[in-house]
């Protein structure tokens, strides 16, 4: 495993982890104010227009058994929801609900601004009676559907089109259909619930297999877009949004379709 320093202004560094999640298995972030350290295994991506710099640390000296993992927290989205790997105890006190999602090579271990905008917005607007089907759409660790789950869903499928994050999901979320490919793997089905966590470019391709995957009355959770980039994807549809949250500099936004959607 390797450890490395990471310096420049907070927002650089933001936007070099983002890639790095994607790039490498990360371990561990720790993130103070203009520095982060991070543990990961894999090639350090280029640095190329990120304005950070990074310095490779030697590996831990001889008798200190730290491994990164060490630097796992479990993250608290809100009262009523956390996000912790198996090898962090629940916080004392803590009543609500919690997704356990082993950390590896799949995007989804909790800690990114844009899954944590897409649990409050799932929970802010979750249907009552809870969606007799739901997908999730780029389910990379599966943490997204896996709240589906617990949240009562009849039946939660997923897709991703890279094949490290489905075999992960397969492994989380058990029974679940979950397919390596977009939201037209799953054409010409229809389910209550659809979200998606994908950047702003992926949304506006998949956007037409998105609503296609949703039923007329159904409700559409999108995350992963800047603030600068939501009014783009608000235009798209024929009604406000009834939820938006943000969370770290990414946006979510939910739409119940019920006869004034797409
Ligand atoms: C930002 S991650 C979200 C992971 C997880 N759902 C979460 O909220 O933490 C986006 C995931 O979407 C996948 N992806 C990108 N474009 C996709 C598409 N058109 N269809 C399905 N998956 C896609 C990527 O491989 C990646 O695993």
């Amino acid at each position: 495993m390797r450890r490395i320093l990471l310096f420049g202004g907070n927002a650089a560094i933001a936007a070099y982890l983002d890639v790095l999640h994607c790039c490498c298995d990360v371990h561990g972030v720790r993130e103070d104010d203009g520095v982060a350290e991070v543990f990961f295994d894999g090639d350090l991506p280029p640095l190329g227009e990120h304005r950070v710099t990074a310095q490779d640390l030697p590996p831990e000296v001889a008798g200190d058994r730290r491994t990164g993992l060490e630097a796992d927290v479990a993250i608290r989205v809100s009262d009523r929801i956390l996000v912790r790997p198996p090898w962090v105890g629940t916080p004392a006190g803590f009543l609500g609900l919690e997704i356990v999602v082993p950390r590896g090579m799949a995007f989804g271990s909790g800690e990114h601004g844009s899954t944590q905008a897409a649990l409050l917005a799932l929970d802010e607007l979750w249907p009552s009676p809870p969606p007799a089907r739901a997908l999730d759409v780029g389910t990379g660790s599966g943490v997204l559907a896996r709240f589906l789950q617990l949240r009562g869903a009849g039946s939660v499928s997923a897709c991703d089109v890279e094949e490290p994050a489905v075999a992960a999901a397969r492994l989380l979320l058990g029974d679940s259909d979950v397919r390596l490919g977009g939201p037209d793997r799953f054409a010409p089905e229809r389910f209550d619930l659809v979200v998606a966590n994908l950047d702003a470019r992926q949304l506006a391709t998949a956007w037409e297999e998105l609503l296609a995957r949703v039923t007329p009355a159904g409700t559409l959770v999108v995350s992963g877009l800047r603030p600068a980039e939501q009014r783009a994807f608000e235009g798209r549809m024929q009604s406000e949004p009834i939820v938006r949250r943000e969370r770290l500099g990414y946006v979510a936004l939910g739409w119940g379709l019920g006869g004034t959607g797409a």
